[in-house]
């Protein structure tokens, strides 16, 4: 049955993402464009349970749009994972009239709205990680902003490496998902990219790789190491001593998360943020947005939780034959 809402709260949670303030932006406007009140909850699930809410106007969001982190905060919160610490949340949101809910965030945020669902609060969810590791959308909000940020990033690591003729080991984010990775290294030229999802820890083909392209005449040789592979400065040593090739190990780290979002992130946070308002002024509850096959979409988030994700085997082939 079908649920009106009339109070929309609005947080963000786990990692932060450029583009989560569009989101927020368009849930606040979007929600009083449709008549409705909306609150924001600072500090993800931590800040409802400690009760940081606030009304908001379409004001609240001005000159939000071209900003990175979130102007929410973010927070990590292990009560929220108890059922106890789940209605307590329901409850704090009752207190405040909040009966619909958009919580921006990834995987783990999900499960946390699943559980306010059936606590009786209206809630849906929104992608906001720069990981891409979401299953059942081709798009997460960051993501877009965090490539581009790496790939200008390691474009700048790979002069240094050309006039040195040295190897670059460079780690970006991504601890279980190799997405960032694979896409720099397509769009960086990369010689090795090396992902969670394939990597089968062999360095010696590494190794033969690098000694391989030397006889050819490559004058540097860029690996591209998501950080779920881990340890690319103790890599670098092993590889500079099996090699005589001079090897450094660059980390990008947190810069990745930050910084101005780009246009397309804007763009599907400022939609996605939208039909999160529309689909709660309808009634639905437990549901994520996604973007699939061209088009904005829902999902039930139990299905969505259960859907699998894996690195598209033609793009990984094509990375890897594009670096001979
Ligand atoms: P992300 O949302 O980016 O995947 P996390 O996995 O860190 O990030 O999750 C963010 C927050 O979501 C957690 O700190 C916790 O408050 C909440 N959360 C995670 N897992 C659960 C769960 N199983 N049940 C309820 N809430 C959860
Ligand atoms: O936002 C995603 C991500 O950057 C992952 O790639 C990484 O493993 C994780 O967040 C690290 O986040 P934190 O250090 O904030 O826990």
């Amino acid at each position: 049955m079908a649920k009106e809402v009339n109070t929309i709260g609005v947080l963000t949670s786990g990692g932060d993402a450029p583009g989560m303030n569009a989101a927020i932006r368009a849930v606040v406007r979007k929600s009083i464009a449709n008549g409705k009140k909306v609150k924001g909850i600072m500090k993800g699930y931590q800040g409802l349970l400690n009760e940081e809410i606030f009304d908001m106007s379409p004001r609240d969001v001005s000159d939000t749009i071209q900003r990175g982190g979130t102007i929410l905060r973010t927070a990590r919160c292990e009560e929220f994972k108890t059922p106890e610490g789940q209605k307590k949340g329901a409850e704090v949101c009752k207190k405040y009239g909040i009966d619909g809910l958009v919580v921006i965030g990834g995987d783990g945020s999900y499960k946390g709205a699943q559980a306010l669902s059936a606590n009786g609060i209206n809630t849906i969810g929104l992608p906001g990680t720069i990981d891409l590791d979401i299953a059942c959308t081709d798009y997460t909000i960051g993501f877009d902003t965090a490539v581009n940020t790496a790939m200008q990033a390691i474009d700048k690591v790979r002069d240094t490496s050309s006039s040195h003729e040295r190897c670059s080991i460079i780690e970006v984010m991504g601890r279980n998902a190799g997405y960032i990775a694979l896409w720099c290294g397509v769009a960086n030229g990369a010689e090795d990219i090396l992902l969670p999802e394939k990597y089968e820890f062999n360095e010696q083909d590494i190794i033969n790789n690098i000694i391989n392209n030397r006889k050819k005449g490559k004058t540097h040789h860029i690996i591209i190491n998501a950080e779920g592979i881990g340890h690319s400065t103790s890599m670098a040593r092993r590889i500079e001593a099996a090699t005589g090739v001079e090897t450094r190990a660059t980390i990008l780290g947190y810069m990745q998360r930050g910084g101005s979002p780009t246009c397309t992130d804007r763009f599907h946070a400022s939609m996605m943020g939208a039909y999160a308002a529309d689909l709660l002024c309808q009634g639905k509850s437990n549901r994520v947005v996604g973007w699939k096959d061209g088009t904005y979409k829902d999902f039930d988030i139990d299905e969505a939780l259960a859907m699998q994700k894996n690195i598209p085997e033609y793009q990984y082939e094509v990375s890897r034959l594009l670096s001979i």
